[in-house]
């Protein structure tokens, strides 16, 4: 089997295992990126058989698809727990640290990530990484302050590069209408005090650190599917 489609496969079976934390009237995250894609597919199917879910959705993407596929889709006004969420990740680091925002979707995903009982990850076994950092992590940042950001960055010893639309329009704007940058580092050794001091540059909106958050990750491989826990 070619390795891009070994691959797939290993998100698709990850995908399927995430099913069985979903349980009837959950109120269900719907995260953002190809693997959570598939696993939204499959949660479309279910509902088409009857199942009675919603789902809040991190990112515009995310809750088109779902709409598409007949997912009745809820929010923060109506609810504010939600009951399982389902994401990828770039890297998945030790004690379930993550990196994520390869998709650009980081900010809306760390705020259903932060509403959630229970947060699993799903993704191919090429995502875990004994440390973080060779994934260059992304930054969301007030358009504005992206100079004075970049620049403490570079203090903090990261290489930022703003990010391009894949449709060549200039840089990649994210859903709240902010730049990513991503930033280039020679690995993350302490993500806690990296992401600290991250936080505390004025104009950061958010970073790609998830730290704390997930409860499980299912990992899919040609050896098939585990789950590995912090
Ligand atoms: C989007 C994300 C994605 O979850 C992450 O990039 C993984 O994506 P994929 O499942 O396509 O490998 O964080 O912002």
């Amino acid at each position: 089997m070619p390795e891009a489609s070994a691959q797939q496969a290993a998100k698709l079976a990850a995908a399927q295992h995430a099913l069985r934390y979903v349980e009837p009237g959950n109120v269900v995250g719907l995260g953002s990126g190809s693997t959570a894609s598939l696993f939204i597919q499959l949660l479309g199917e279910r509902v088409k058989q009857g199942l009675r879910i919603q789902g809040i959705a991190s990112s515009q993407d995310s809750e088109n698809l779902a709409r598409s596929l007949g997912i009745p889709i809820t929010d923060f006004t109506k609810h504010q727990v939600i009951d399982v969420a389902i994401d990828g990740a770039d890297e998945i680091g030790p004690a379930m640290s993550l990196i994520k925002g390869g998709g650009g979707k980081l900010l809306r995903e760390k705020i259903v990530a932060s509403a959630c009982k229970r947060f699993i990850i799903v993704a191919d076994d090429t995502k875990l990484v004994a440390q973080l950092g060779a994934f260059p992590l992304p930054i969301e940042v007030i358009p504005m302050a992206v100079p004075l950001v970049d620049a403490r960055l570079r203090d903090l010893g990261f290489t930022p590069k703003i990010r391009q639309a894949k449709d060549g329009s200039g840089n990649y704007i994210t859903d709240e209408g902010n730049i990513l940058l991503d930033c280039t580092s020679s690995g993350i050794v302490d993500p806690e005090e990296t992401a600290a001091e991250i936080r505390s540059i004025i104009g950061v909106v958010e970073h790609g650190l998830f730290l704390g958050m997930a409860e499980r990750a299912i990992i899919a491989g040609e050896d098939g599917v585990r789950e590995v826990m912090p």
